[in-house]
């Protein structure tokens, strides 16, 4: 009944509109396919049960599938083979992930991702993208209280996307050749704890808290036009303010502030943090033939990583 079976998933980059997009506006963002998840399922002797086994580390370990278990992993097994109408099967899972965790690229969304589609393809059974991104979106709670299901959106569809609560999933038209570096600040941050700091600052101050996020969705809406229409100088600039309104919203912090400088610095068009903050990436968008220059300049001003994104 179980085969044995593959499954991989992108990272995910935010472009424009993180945090805001908690609060309904709109936001964009991107798959990074060259950092990926993969996930294998290897049938299992009969009353094994279902182990798990990553290559983080950590011995192979069973996984607790009652309805009650906080662990993501087991929740994305559980609630794909309740919706396969699948039970009493013995497999292993082996995932291997180039995914930074905690870092703002997706790590927890991907992973469920490539659950879900190994397991599925494991049982033969036609799991759509749709239901996996609602599959996703159920253990994105675990990971991060309130998703806006931005990251399981573009991670599932692996396409660019223009994503708002409540509405339609939209992808749109690029018209240019954009070359994004993502620099990765090394530093752990999870994004449930950032998120509610902005949500503790919103029922304190709303009006404030309303102003910068309208003015984050006027962001947003101008990035789409921009890079419908190939405006690589003007998308960068509306990074920058971007990046300005996300320090207000106090999302920002040392580390990610003197990365954006010195790219904007060594000739980067604009830049700016990405995802929760306080840490995890940021992305700058550069001219093809700057690339080298703002790496360098961003390995030396404390990056750990940096990846690049054609868009
Ligand atoms: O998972 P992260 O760190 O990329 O953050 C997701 C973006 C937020 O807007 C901060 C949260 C959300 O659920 O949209």
């Amino acid at each position: 009944m179980v085969e044995y079976a593959e499954a991989s998933a992108p990272g995910k980059i935010i472009l424009v509109g993180e945090h805001a997009v908690v609060y309904g506006a709109p936001a964009i963002a991107l798959p990074v396919s060259t950092v990926r998840v993969t996930v294998s399922v290897t049938p299992a002797v009969g009353g094994s049960g279902i182990t798990f086994r990553s290559d983080a580390g950590g011995q192979t370990r069973p996984l607790d599938l009652s309805e009650d278990s906080r662990d993501p992993i087991a929740q994305m097994v559980r609630s794909t083979l309740s919706c396969a109408g699948v039970s009493g099967v013995d497999f292993s899972l082996q995932l291997n992930s180039q995914i930074p965790v905690a870092s703002g690229m997706g790590s927890g969304a991907a992973v469920s991702t490539a659950i879900g589609r190994a397991v599925s393809r494991a049982l033969r059974f036609q799991l759509s993208d749709e239901q996996l991104n609602q599959l996703v979106y159920e253990v994105e709670k675990l990971h991060h209280g309130t998703p806006s299901g931005i990251d399981n959106t573009v991670i599932v569809y692996e396409k660019p996307i223009f994503f708002q609560r409540e509405h339609p999933i939209r992808s749109f038209l690029v018209s240019a050749p954009f070359v994004f570096l993502i620099a990765d600040t090394g530093i752990s941050a999870p994004t449930k704890a950032v998120v509610d700091d902005v949500r503790i600052l919103c029922q304190r101050y709303p009006s404030f808290v309303g102003c910068l996020i309208d003015e984050i969705a006027h962001i947003v809406g101008a990035a789409h036009d921009a890079l419908a229409l190939g405006q690589e100088d003007r998308l960068g600039a509306l990074m920058l303010s971007n990046h300005a309104l996300l320090q207000t919203l106090g999302v920002s912090s040392l580390e990610l502030d003197v990365l954006v400088s010195a790219a904007v610095s060594a000739g980067a068009l604009g830049a700016k943090l990405s995802g929760g903050g306080r840490g995890g990436n940021m992305i700058s968008l550069v001219h093809r033939e700057d690339v080298d220059v703002v790496t360098a300049a961003l390995l030396t001003s404390g990056a750990v990583r940096v990846t690049s994104l054609l868009l």
